[in-house]
């Protein structure tokens, strides 16, 4: 949510500064904006609107200085306007902030701050962090220590230089200020800040939120995200929560914020893989394709080396067989298409392994006094592995006595690293904001994790293991098959184009699926949607459906096929249009439904996996239809790392 770049080096930063926000605007994309600090003063430009306009006004402004912060901002507090884009300026213009996260004591901090005679611009809650700073500042710059002396330190009437020196070795005057200014809020927060007093400085802090510095041939780099840094920074620096870290041109200084004072401690770099672009779309109209195109190869990559001939392995997991034996509880949580990923795994869980399983939306969870002991597993899935509900369900969870697992895509993020065990998706970078081939790795993942806790529970024979296996092993070229011929698909969307609204229906695991497609429509393409099991539908929502009114129903070969049958004919006989995906050589289907989706017979059980792709497909090209952006859908972001 939001994005952060910050460079100082040897080049001008404006360039640098847009092309890192450009590959973070998946993350927010209301407004953005960079400072840039050149001939003794700070410029900062800011607009509303997509990184272009921001790239096209930056011509007038001749930016040539070397040191800079940037931002993409996912609204919070405040429209998604100019003046309420980052970066924020201190009173006297000589700070410039940019913030990721929510600040919540931040009505209460504007309030003493403009008592003290400080002017906002915004109504953001992040303007308070550098108007914060800037008195932090001046009373360690500029030896003032009464409040009224504050207050004259504002507006301009403080001295050019300050007047305070520190000695070699120690924190700059802005580390401090940041420092003391961070004590002061509460909530999350990744920040960046500079300022004219001392040129080609960078000093960051996080909580909470994300933030990487990296070491480039040409200078220090941060970044909320370490995709803005490949191809740029050799080896990175993921702060931990509660560092701070100072750059300059040549280096960078990590410290560890100690009561008031700032402790310096020896960075741990990873290298960066340079060879890797995360941002080429290849041949692809756009990410989302991309992705979806990618699945065959995230099921294979997800799966590898799972089984050694007899048994699964799993070698991150962190969890014993005798621990996941005691196992007698499970709670996935999760947020929007992790969640409905989960909503999959609860029948597999409890169907294959006989554990009670219940899947909560994580903003839920954490907010309810769930039934948790030590032989509770929670299970966290998350894309990003950084959602903000997710991660504090998880701690909540690990302090009541449970453990936690995780199943995510990103390597080492928070979720990972807070969890006893995981299993990554292996989806790779998903940059299309609508989640695709991450859905596709979580139910792969949470599919093995079924089968361990199924095998440790000894539920499930090595011989039905084995075949189990094999069945998700071809699931992918199952998926290469549906790939090939999108001609159903596009019909079927050409037909829905300029309805107002659709419902989704399916039972059991297609009632998930349902769920998942209804909510990719109305992600890209703002057709309102609705998913209901589709036993519901005649307790109120079939009230909806009226002639040429489109009905997606999942009815692929399962236990409750012939329900389904009947479930489309009660819509069918009311004039809906009826899109149905249906198993290859299924006879019946044709009769009741205007448009057929045809995919390879799978096991009810692995049906997902490949009944999915048909309502990505479908969802994209009805959002082409209505020209849609495919991967910026509004008022969306990527990875939601605020409440
Ligand atoms: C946002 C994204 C969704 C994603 C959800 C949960 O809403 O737009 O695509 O499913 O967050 O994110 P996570 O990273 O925890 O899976």
């Amino acid at each position: 949510m939001c994005g952060i770049v910050g460079y100082t080096g040897l080049q001008p930063a404006a360039p640098i500064l847009v092309s890192g926000l450009k590959k973070l605007e998946y993350r927010g994309y209301d407004s953005s904006g960079i400072a840039v600090e050149q001939g003794g003063s700070i410029t900062c430009v800011c607009r509303a609107g997509k990184i272009d306009a921001l790239e096209q006004s930056l011509g007038a402004f001749q930016l040539t200085g070397s040191c800079g912060i940037g931002h993409t901002r996912w609204a919070t507090h405040g429209a998604p306007s100019e003046a309420n884009a980052h970066p924020h300026m201190s009173c006297d213009g000589k700070i410039a902030i940019v913030h990721n996260g929510i600040i919540e004591n931040h009505d209460e901090l504007r309030r003493i701050l403009e008592g003290r005679g400080h002017e906002f611009t915004s109504q953001t809650d992040s303007e308070v962090i550098v108007h914060l700073i800037e008195d932090a500042y001046a009373s360690l710059a500029f030896d003032v220590s009464e409040a009224d002396d504050l207050v004259d330190a504002v507006g301009g009437r403080v001295p050019h230089q300050p007047t305070v020196e520190v000695r070699r070795g120690e924190p700059s005057l802005l580390a401090q200020a940041v420092n003391m200014a961070s004590s002061l809020l509460i909530g999350s927060w990744a920040i960046c800040a500079m300022t004219e007093f001392e040129p080609g400085k960078i000093v960051c802090a996080r909580k909470e939120s994300p933030l990487v510095v990296g070491r480039g041939v040409n200078g220090m780099y941060i970044s909320s995200d370490m995709t803005a840094l490949s191809g740029i920074a050799k080896e990175v620096c993921v702060l931990e929560d509660g560092q701070l870290a100072e750059l300059d041109e040549r280096t960078f200084d990590v410290f560890k914020a100690h009561d008031d004072e700032l402790i310096r401690v020896t960075p741990s770099m990873t290298e960066l893989d340079w060879t890797v672009d995360w941002m080429d779309r290849g041949r692809f109209s756009d990410f989302m394709m991309k992705e979806i195109s990618e699945q065959p190869r995230v099921i294979r990559d997800t799966l590898e080396d799972r089984f050694n001939g007899s048994a699964l392995t799993v070698s991150e997991l962190g969890l014993t067989h005798e621990e996941l034996n005691l196992i007698d509880r499970v709670y996935i949580i999760a947020c929007g298409t992790s969640y409905h990923a989960s909503l999959i795994a609860k029948n597999l869980i409890e169907g294959w392994a006989r554990i009670p399983c219940e899947v909560e939306v994580a903003s839920e969870f954490r907010y309810r006094d769930p039934i948790i002991t030590p032989s509770t597993l929670v299970v966290a899935v998350s894309q990003s592995g950084e959602t903000a509900d997710t991660l504090a369900a998880i701690r909540d969870a690990k302090i009541k006595g449970a453990k936690v697992f995780g199943i995510t895509n990103v390597i080492g993020s928070p979720v990972a690293r807070e969890s006893d065990g995981v299993i990554y998706t292996k989806a790779n970078k998903e940059v299309a904001v609508a989640s695709t081939k991450s859905f596709t790795g979580q139910i792969v993942s949470l599919t093995l994790l079924a089968m361990l806790l199924a095998q440790s529970k000894g539920r499930l024979s090595q011989g039905q293991i084995r075949m189990l296996f094999t069945e998700l092993v071809d699931t992918a070229s199952q998926a290469e098959e549906i790939l090939k011929d999108t001609e159903a698909v596009n019909e079927a969307a050409f037909a829905c184009k300029d309805a107002h609204s659709a419902m989704f229906i399916g039972r059991g695991m297609g009632a998930a699926v349902a769920e998942e497609g209804a909510l990719k429509l109305k992600e890209i393409s703002y057709l309102h949607a609705e998913a209901y099991p589709a036993g519901e539908m005649k307790h109120g929502p079939i009230a909806l459906i009226e002639p040429g009114f489109p009905v997606i129903a999942v009815a692929t070969e399962s236990p409750t096929y012939d329900k389904v049958l009947s479930n489309i004919q009660e819509a069918k006989a009311r004039g809906a249009k009826i899109i149905a995906v249906a198993t290859e050589g299924d006879e019946r289907i044709g009769e009741f439904a205007d448009h057929v989706i045809f995919i390879p017979k799978v096991r009810d059980a692995l049906s997902p996996i490949t009944a999915i792709i048909p309502l990505q497909l479908l969802a994209r090209e009805i959002a082409i239809l209505r020209g849609c952006n495919i991967d910026q859908p509004r008022n969306l972001a990527k990875s939601v790392t605020v409440e």
